[in-house]
């Protein structure tokens, strides 16, 4: 098994690594972490990431990792659940020093996995606050996204629609559309939920809430954009991330849907808005740990904060960098205070309270 691994790991090593399709649609992975432009590259050693985030604008940042610090840095993208098996099968064996991967549900599921070993140090406490990393320090935030109501704006904002909660309301029977409750942005607000109101609760909102779809849930955040734009369905949830990108679009029928679209930043009377991240850890055997603590805390640092989160139009961690503006142009909201690790913690009751309901 062993030699299998090293084997196919040498064979592979230096293949191209997977396209920038943009979408949360998962990505066929290359075999081995390719290097980024190694022109800066000086010697100081490699970090070797593997990452579940598939844009361009994360492969300037590296390269501006590499240029400053002379630190080559090779990269593997794959879908997240596919960098956490291929961890977990590599072991000791595995070249990836970092994971990168969204959402604090799959960042669970590879501490779940034991994939990352413990990390802190005094720039990333200071960097990250303390609900947006892993209490033991396996994971780091580095950006920030909400998960908002959208409304179609030719029929006004629905009337009393404040909350999650409300969209259990049979009085937007027929109006709501969502994406399968397998999607992890999901089981990860029913996680904030079950969290707050407890699983009966949650339990009994999820069932209202199927009671009051329009279709069976379909699609993606983007194709209900979309299908709330063409008027086939009223209100749906959607993360900011994918409105901002709708919204800073030169394609002309993108940005007709942005100005059909409304925002509604839930729960700003009680609990906050549920905000999630992106993160980063430091892998159970990095070979390049230093190199891979520099990565971490460079990604961190305000000024890459801006790029980085600017790049897929996101939140960055960091309190002390500045939001791009096409994100801060959706409006400014208070968020949800809950530490980010019960998302991840109640991954699996959001799944049985989402199977009882009868959400597909
Ligand atoms: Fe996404």
């Amino acid at each position: 098994m062993a030699k299998h691994v090293i084997k196919s790991l040498v064979l592979s090593f230096g293949l191209a690594a997977c396209g920038s399709p943009s979408t949360d649609t998962p990505v066929a992975s290359s075999d081995a972490p390719a290097p980024q432009e190694a022109a800066c590259a000086d010697g100081a050693g490699s970090v070797n990431v593997y990452s579940a985030r598939h844009y361009d604008s994360d492969r300037v940042i590296f390269d501006q990792f590499t240029c400053e610090t002379g630190i080559k840095l090779n990269l593997l993208e794959a879908d997240s659940d596919q960098l956490i098996q291929r961890l977990k099968s590599e072991a000791e064996f595995s070249p990836a020093d970092v994971l990168i991967t969204v959402d604090a549900g799959r960042l669970w599921r590879a501490v779940d996995a034991d994939v990352f070993q413990p990390l802190e140090t005094e720039t990333l406490s200071s960097r990250v606050p303390d609900a947006f990393h892993d209490p033991e320090g396996k994971w780091w935030g580095i950006t920030k996204r909400a998960r908002v109501i959208v409304y179609r704006k030719a029929d006004g904002p629905p009337e009393g629609l404040e909350t999650y909660e409300d969209l259990a309301d049979p009085a937007y029977s027929g109006q709501i559309c969502m994406r399968s409750s397998t999607n992890i942005y999901n089981l990860s607000l029913m996680a904030s939920i079950i969290e707050r109101d407890g699983e009966a609760a949650a339990q009994e909102w999820a069932e209202d809430v199927v009671a009051n779809f329009a279709r069976p849930p379909q699609g993606n955040d983007t194709s209900i954009l979309r299908a709330i734009a063409a008027g086939e369905c009223g209100i749906g949830l959607a993360n900011t991330y994918y409105i901002a990108r709708f919204g800073a679009s030169d394609d002309a029928a993108t940005q007709q849907v942005y100005d059909e679209i409304g925002i509604i930043f839930p729960n700003q009377d009680t609990s906050g808005t549920h905000v999630n991240v992106s993160g980063i850890g430091l892998t159970k055997f990095a070979k390049n740990k230093d190199n891979a603590v520099a990565l971490i805390e460079f990604l961190t640092r305000p000024d890459v904060q801006e790029a980085f989160s600017a790049g897929n139009n996101e939140y960055p961690i960091n309190e002390a960098a500045t939001t791009a503006e096409q994100v801060t142009t959706l409006g400014s909201f208070e968020e949800d205070d809950l530490h980010v690790s019960a998302l991840g913690e109640n991954q699996t009751l959001a799944v049985q309270v989402f199977d009882r309901a009868g959400w597909r």
